[in-house]
């Protein structure tokens, strides 16, 4: 995709001319060609509410072919991101045939001065709008009718250019590598397996320049005596990959912010066996980590003045004559020996193992922990709001406003000692289910994981991670949602 720039709108010739409207009053009259575009529709066919959107030939209004009226709901209430989000539904809607329009400009005179939106935040919504709402997971797909097309050309007009670039480049960014975080989650597991998930890492990091990568292979994690980690990789033929990356765009010696995400490339339940219905769509147990690693590249392109590390502890859970069973008794990493209550709650034993090897390499500033862990996130928080839960409040809150800033959603969830109990075991240190309240429980045992001192939060993101339903703000219909690589980018940059 190509950004341009350009002084007005109405002097473009473009194949279609995006012109934001909003409801109430007459707001046409934003535009000095207000008056003209009035004259192309009857009066209360188009009244500027959100999510309305009509097509028009231009008529000679402007100098653009067509004209599209994007409804952007009413003023006091709009900001860039309610702009951003606009164009992602007009460019997820379907009528962006990039066969008929390559060049589409947007006319930005009607939301430079909405609040929260100068022309750098414009920039950075736009063009997450644009690619994120154009975004489609279409590789596997060998007719070529069945590819959708996208405008290659898109020129934002009317609006301060320096500002609006330097937004645009971060909004390019984050956009492509959330991207990225969707095609990791939407490959089927056949395609994106340990080996392969870690192969994308190292690819990915050797075209930023800084980023490295260190991939772990079976008999380093062996060494390491991650033992929680390899019970569950036991049932899989494919060997377990613990993905590292590391940026230091920071000060030299700065103990870094670390992320640390589940990838789960397929989860059956192993002897704990789902059903069917509960099997399919567990391609997506790795969306932590691919959320992971997708923060980190994006962080390192955007060369982010933090020093920052990423570790994704990749498996199958699966069964064979080796996997491990319901009733075993394992030693993770630190020590700790952990009954298997259910082979099913394997992310928290995948975890716990990459958050004691974190601890110990880097003395990290704060941990934040991501993962598709519990069905029981998604009946508290449905999938657009993932669960935080942490041991600090300024973490917590520092977390929350960052999903905010973003248009992400999360809600802190208490990880009170009383239900901590629930993980004691007659037999050993801690079994690995706790009981209700599931996503709290599991929150607790990776708890038990956390070094006296050590900030640290925990993201549930089982429902968000995989979006079931039709398109919603920067997210396309059935498909990867790539959250949180935007807010976890956001909570680099202004972590303290
Ligand atoms: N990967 C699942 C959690 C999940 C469920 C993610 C639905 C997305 C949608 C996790 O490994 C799991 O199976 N959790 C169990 C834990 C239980 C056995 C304590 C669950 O939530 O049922
Ligand atoms: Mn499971
Ligand atoms: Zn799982």
């Amino acid at each position: 995709m190509q950004f341009a720039y350009a002084k007005s709108s109405a002097a473009i010739k473009a194949d279609a001319l995006i012109v934001p409207v909003f409801e109430g009053g007459n707001s046409l009259n934003d535009y000095a060609y207000g008056d003209k575009l009035k004259k192309l529709f009857v009066k209360g066919d188009f009244e500027g509410k959100s999510g309305q959107r009509l097509a028009l030939p231009s008529a000679g209004s402007v100098a653009a072919t067509r004209v599209v009226l994007l409804g952007m709901g009413k003023r006091n209430k709009a900001s860039a991101q309610t702009f951003g989000e606009a164009i992602a539904g007009y460019f997820r809607g379907g009528h962006v045939d990039g066969s008929k329009l390559k060049h589409v400009a947007i006319a930005l005179e009607s939301v430079v001065g909405l609040k929260n939106a100068g022309g750098e935040a414009l920039g950075r919504w736009g063009a997450e709008g644009v690619l994120l709402g154009s975004y489609h997971f279409d590789r596997l797909f060998t007719r070529k009718e069945k590819i959708k097309h996208t405008a290659s050309k898109v020129t934002l007009a009317g609006g301060p250019e320096a500002q609006l670039k330097k937004g645009v480049a971060y909004g390019s960014a984050t956009a492509e590598f959330t991207g990225y975080a969707r095609d990791l989650v939407n490959e089927p597991s056949n395609r994106m397996n340990p080996a392969t998930m870690a192969k994308f890492a190292q690819d990915m990091a050797k075209k930023i320049p800084g980023l490295t990568c260190k991939i772990l292979k079976k008999p380093e994690i062996t060494k390491l005596k991650m033992g929680a980690f390899l019970a569950v990789n036991a049932g899989s033929d494919i060997p377990a990959h613990l993905v590292i990356l590391e940026w230091k765009g920071g000060k030299a010696g700065e103990k870094p912010i670390a992320f640390v995400g589940k990838g789960l490339t397929f989860d059956s339940g192993g002897y704990d066996i789902k059903p069917a219905a509960g099997m399919l769509g567990m391609k997506m147990d790795m969306g932590g980590g691919a959320a992971t690693i997708a923060a980190l590249g994006a962080i390192a392109k955007l060369k982010l003045k933090v020093n920052a590390v990423g570790v994704v502890p990749c498996t199958e859970n699966l069964i064979n004559g080796s996997a491990y069973h319901p009733g075993s008794v394992i030693t993770s990493m630190s020590g700790q020996t952990i009954e298997i209550g259910n082979t099913d709650a394997e992310g928290r034993l995948i975890l716990c193992d990459a958050l004691t090897y974190t601890q110990k390499q880097y003395k990290p500033r704060v941990i934040v922990d991501m993962a598709t862990l519990t069905g029981a996130q998604v009946v508290a928080l449905g999938n657009k709001v993932v669960g935080i839960m942490s041991n600090d409040d300024k973490v917590a809150k520092q977390l929350q406003d960052s999903f905010e800033a973003v248009g992400e959603n999360g809600w802190r969830l208490p990880l009170d000692e009383f239900y901590d109990k629930q993980l004691d075991t007659p037999i050993a240190d801690m079994k690995n289910i706790g009981g209700n309240p599931g996503t709290i429980t599991a929150g607790l045992f990776l708890q038990r994981f956390i070094n006296e001192g050590q900030k640290w939060a925990h993201l549930d993101i089982a429902g968000p991670c995989m979006n079931e339903a039709e398109g919603w703000r920067l997210w396309s219909a059935k498909s990867a949602t790539g959250s949180p690589v935007r807010s976890l980018v956001q909570f680099a940059e202004t972590y303290k």
